[in-house]
């Protein structure tokens, strides 16, 4: 089983994705295994009851349950929004709540954010943590932050610190 990690924003020139692909970067320095997951599989109308009742969920949303079964753990790097979760991200988490089997029931949920801004998202992983403790995730106590995020601090993110953050849950 790998880790599984995720990029909460779609944007080309997502700054969260990049801090996933760092992540990425440090977790094949130090042997760690993952699978890289495009934030477009986060794609799906906004949650709906009579859209659920007439169509059922996504398939989109199925093959994220499935992902996300799957793996050891899950990194999930996501932007802040007005102090917040982006819907992006609460909309695949409430999706994939509805699909049989508990996906997020005692799953390791890792958090990271990056933000242009000073406080690096921090308020908006505060949130998700207890989204996710809602869907009886487990989350760990070590977020990956990148404040002041651009292509020079990301890639400064220390490598000793990202494998610590990694094997959290291990
Ligand atoms: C609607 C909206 C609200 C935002 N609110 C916050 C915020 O509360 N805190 C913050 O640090 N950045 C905020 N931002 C800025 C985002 O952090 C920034 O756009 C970031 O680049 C988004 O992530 P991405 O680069 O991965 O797409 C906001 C951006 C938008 C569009």
């Amino acid at each position: 089983m790998s880790i599984l990690l995720i990029g909460g924003s779609r944007r080309k020139d997502s700054l969260n994705s990049k801090v996933k692909h760092r992540i990425a970067e440090v977790a094949d320095k130090f042997g760690i295994s993952y699978k890289l997951l495009d934030a477009d599989a986060l794609d799906a109308p906004i949650y709906h009851g009579d859209f659920e009742d007439a169509e059922g969920v996504p398939e989109s949303m199925q093959v994220l349950a499935r992902e996300i079964q799957a793996a050891s753990k899950v990194v999930l790097v996501s932007p802040e929004y007005n102090s917040s979760v982006s819907p992006l991200v609460k909309n695949a988490i409430d999706w994939v709540s509805r699909v049989k089997g508990d996906a997020w029931k005692d799953k390791k949920v890792l958090l990271g954010a990056a933000s242009p801004g000073g406080l690096g998202g921090i308020r908006g992983l505060m949130h998700l943590r207890d989204i996710l403790g809602n869907v009886q995730a487990w989350t760990a106590p070590n977020f990956a932050i990148c404040p002041n995020a651009n292509d020079q601090t990301i890639a400064s993110m220390d490598e000793n610190f990202l494998q610590g953050f990694l094997v959290q849950g291990d």
